[in-house]
């Protein structure tokens, strides 16, 4: 009776925490929230950027998408929103190549054939990570 009354009294206080979990997320889970988030920044930043040079803007107005880019992507590296602290460590140091990457592309022509292959370039830096560290 006693033991039946302690394992009921077990199962209420675990799926009160249960609930908790759902409710309020965990620090990590913030931290990979806000890491996609930067994600999908850098994405719709690449994106215009193609149409961009498409449309034939200039090309300081591509600078200005790389530079956002950047910035995003700069974000992201200090958020250390994986569990494992190696991971977080081999991230970051991803993030160091492609921001020495993306900042020589920062500097490129950007217009005409020469942005074409700039940006097919910083589509390259992109996917040498993810092919290590996003898993789908
Ligand atoms: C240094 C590593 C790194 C670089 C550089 C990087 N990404 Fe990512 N990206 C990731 C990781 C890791 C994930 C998976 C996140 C997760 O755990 O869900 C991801 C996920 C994404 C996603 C999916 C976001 C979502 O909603 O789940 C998009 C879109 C994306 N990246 C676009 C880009 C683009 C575009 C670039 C380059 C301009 C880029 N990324 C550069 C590491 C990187």
């Amino acid at each position: 009776m006693r033991r039946a009354t302690l394992a009921a009294g077990l199962l209420s206080f675990l799926a009160a925490c249960d609930s908790e979990s759902a409710a309020s997320p965990t620090p990590q889970e913030s931290k990979a929230r806000d890491f996609r988030r930067a994600m999908k920044t850098i994405e719709s930043e690449y994106d215009k950027l193609q149409a961009d040079l498409a449309a034939g803007k200039s090309p300081e107005e591509a600078r200005a998408r790389v530079a956002a880019i950047r910035a995003a992507a700069e974000k992201a590296s200090r958020l250390d929103y994986r569990e494992s602290e190696a991971e977080n460590r081999e991230l970051a140091f991803e993030f160091s190549k492609f921001r020495d990457a993306s900042g020589k592309l920062e500097g490129a022509a950007w217009s005409g054939d020469d942005g074409q292959r700039a940006w097919r370039r910083l589509g390259t830096a992109c996917a040498s990570c993810h092919t290590l560290y996003r898993k789908e």
